[in-house]
């Protein structure tokens, strides 16, 4: 990486030999994030109600824009959340979570006005999955849930087989969090196509996609995007985001007065705001998270989304060519082009093997006790690769992991 220290832009754990490789699950803390905080504390104390209205721009402090607490979850979305998806301005907004945005979502009538299913592969995130099964019947939609083939990935044939006339919305992940595979445009453009032909909407849960590759949602045809800002994006709880294509009326009954046309008319009945995207709004938005939601985004941005997938596309390769030389049989996708941030490796044990690397400092993850998941990204180099897998070599072979405590493990999202 030529001209870019991590050191001055990440926060590292305290042992100075640690080795974070779980940006699958929350990336390292820029090193914005506490001076952001401090501006958090210190609108609040300077400003106390006023700052709804206008706080000094802390995200763009070069520029002229005027921001308040109020228009934050827009700001951030036309400022970071577009430029990080290739989506134009005024179609993005910040959320708190992929669960809420997915509720928003299937309480809109113009979903279920379009037919009386919606495909999900089973691969999704629970918080698309079992959402879609618990609107089902309160919004006439079954779930039409397409079973994935024998390596857990999405069946492809299979997806687009049962998009049909019944079909209103599709939904899928962009890269699947149990395989690390990432889904190719030809096919998500082919999925938008014949969910299009038949009046259906696609959205896409891309979790794992966004912040570490270029993501262009116009040439994938979707109408609806989500995800999150914790992961790769390096933020903090609390920080997701929506894309709603422009022109697409939805109208969710699940909203909230911040998201009516005259929250301070306060109107005996609902007005559902111009603006499409801020009626995924529901009561007062929380606000702290916002402050540190985008630091890590503007990392990526500033670094380039196309330079952030080649150093993790030749780290990841770098991980793959040890796991070879090692024996272990690979997971996640070899082929570089549907292979995302992150690699997962099948190892017996896996629970105490990620114990023993926790112990000497090394963060991976680890799944049903038969995969490790690890992500070298942005603040990892090559070094950090082989010592890694250095460590996996010896723990294999002198078998000491098998006396790891688990307990210090711990479950991650
Ligand atoms: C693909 C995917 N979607 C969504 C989420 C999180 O959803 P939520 O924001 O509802 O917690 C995750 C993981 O945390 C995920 O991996």
């Amino acid at each position: 990486m030529q001209d870019f220290s991590p050191a001055d832009h990440f926060r590292f754990p305290d042992e100075p030999d640690a080795v974070e490789l779980r940006a699958f699950t929350h990336g390292l803390q820029p090193a914005t994030v506490p001076r952001m905080m401090e501006h958090f504390a210190e609108d609040w104390r300077r400003f106390g109600v006023d700052a709804w209205n206008e706080v000094p721009n802390h995200w763009r402090p070069d520029s002229n824009d005027e921001v308040g607490w109020w228009t934050l979850p827009t700001y951030l979305g036309d400022e970071f959340i577009a430029p990080l998806l290739g989506a134009p301005e005024g179609t993005c907004i910040h959320q708190p979570h992929v669960h809420w945005t997915v509720q928003c979502l299937l309480s809109a009538p113009e979903v279920a006005g379009r037919g009386d299913r919606v495909v999900v592969s089973d691969t999704a995130f629970p918080s698309v999955l079992h959402s879609v099964q618990q609107w089902a019947a309160l919004q006439d939609l079954a779930p039409a849930i397409v079973p994935s083939d024998d390596r857990n990935q999405v069946d492809r044939r299979a997806f687009l087989d049962r998009i049909d006339a019944n079909t209103a919305m599709v939904a899928l992940s962009h890269v699947g969090f149990t395989t690390g595979a990432r889904l190719p445009d030809a096919f998500l453009r082919e999925v938008a196509e014949t969910a299009h032909a038949h009046d259906a909407l696609l959205a896409l849960d891309g979790y794992h996609a966004a912040g570490s590759m270029p993501v262009d949602v116009q040439a994938l045809g979707c109408d609806l995007y989500m995800g999150g800002l914790l992961k790769e994006a390096c933020g903090s709880s609390g920080n997701a985001f929506l894309y709603v294509r422009d022109g697409l009326e939805l109208t969710p009954r699940l909203t909230g007065w911040f998201g009516d046309a005259a929250p301070f008319d306060f109107r005996p009945d609902p007005e559902p705001h111009p603006d499409v995207r801020r009626r995924f709004l529901g009561g007062t938005t929380a606000v702290a998270s916002m402050y540190h939601a985008v630091e890590g985004v503007r990392l990526l941005l500033n670094y380039g989304l196309d330079a952030v997938r080649a150093h993790s596309l030749d780290l990841t390769g770098r991980a793959i060519e040890r796991a070879d030389t090692a024996d272990l049989p690979l997971r996640s996708p070899r082929d570089p082009d549907v292979r995302s941030a992150m690699v997962l490796l099948e190892v017996a044990e896996a629970e105490k093997l990620t114990a023993y690397l926790k112990n000497h400092h090394i963060y991976i993850d680890s799944r049903q006790d038969e995969v490790v998941r690890m992500a070298p990204f942005l603040w990892n180099t090559t070094e950090d690769v082989h010592r890694t897998f250095d460590q996996i070599e010896t723990a294999l072979s002198s078998g000491a992991y098998k006396n790891a405590s688990v307990h210090s493990t711990g479950p991650v999202t």
